[in-house]
């Protein structure tokens, strides 16, 4: 796992919904849109599962996830990767619950999606575009 630097993080706090990229075990891509996404710490990010069905089969086959983001103040974009682990029970899944639940009590909270950060590159146009950062 890498630690995420503060530039990253501020980029990823401002971004919603943010684009999630999975990809089945043949590689056939899908992104959807998140608006449940959080920073756990410098290098870890929950997402909440709540409506994923192509996304949940892509993690069970393939438990990598993509995600880009960009903060148009600072003018950096960031694309992050990294392992999910999905968790159905225990305090972590509990938490996230708590999370969805306190927006809207309808929502399913069908699982957390834990994501352990382990590439960060630049994504913002110029000549170091795509360049691995950590
Ligand atoms: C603005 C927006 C925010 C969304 N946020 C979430 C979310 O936090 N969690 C979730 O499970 N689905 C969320 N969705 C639904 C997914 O984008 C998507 O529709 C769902 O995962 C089904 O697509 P799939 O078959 O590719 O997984 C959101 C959709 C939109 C448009």
């Amino acid at each position: 796992m890498v630690k995420m630097p503060p530039d990253v993080q501020e980029a990823i706090s401002k971004q919603s919904p943010v684009p999630v990229a999975t990809a089945d075990s043949a590689g056939k891509p899908n992104v959807v849109f998140v608006g449940f996404l959080r920073i756990v710490d410098d290098e870890t990010i929950q997402i909440a599962d709540n409506f994923f069905d192509k996304t949940a089969a892509n993690l069970g086959e393939n438990p990598q996830v993509s995600i880009v983001v960009y903060d148009g103040e600072k003018k950096k974009s960031f694309q992050i990767k990294g392992s999910v682990e999905i968790m159905t029970e225990g305090s972590v899944y509990d938490d996230v619950a708590t999370w969805v639940h306190a927006k809207s009590k309808a929502l399913p909270a069908k699982a957390a999606v834990v994501m352990h950060v382990e590439e960060v590159y630049n994504a913002m146009y110029g000549p170091d575009a795509g360049k691995r950062i950590i």
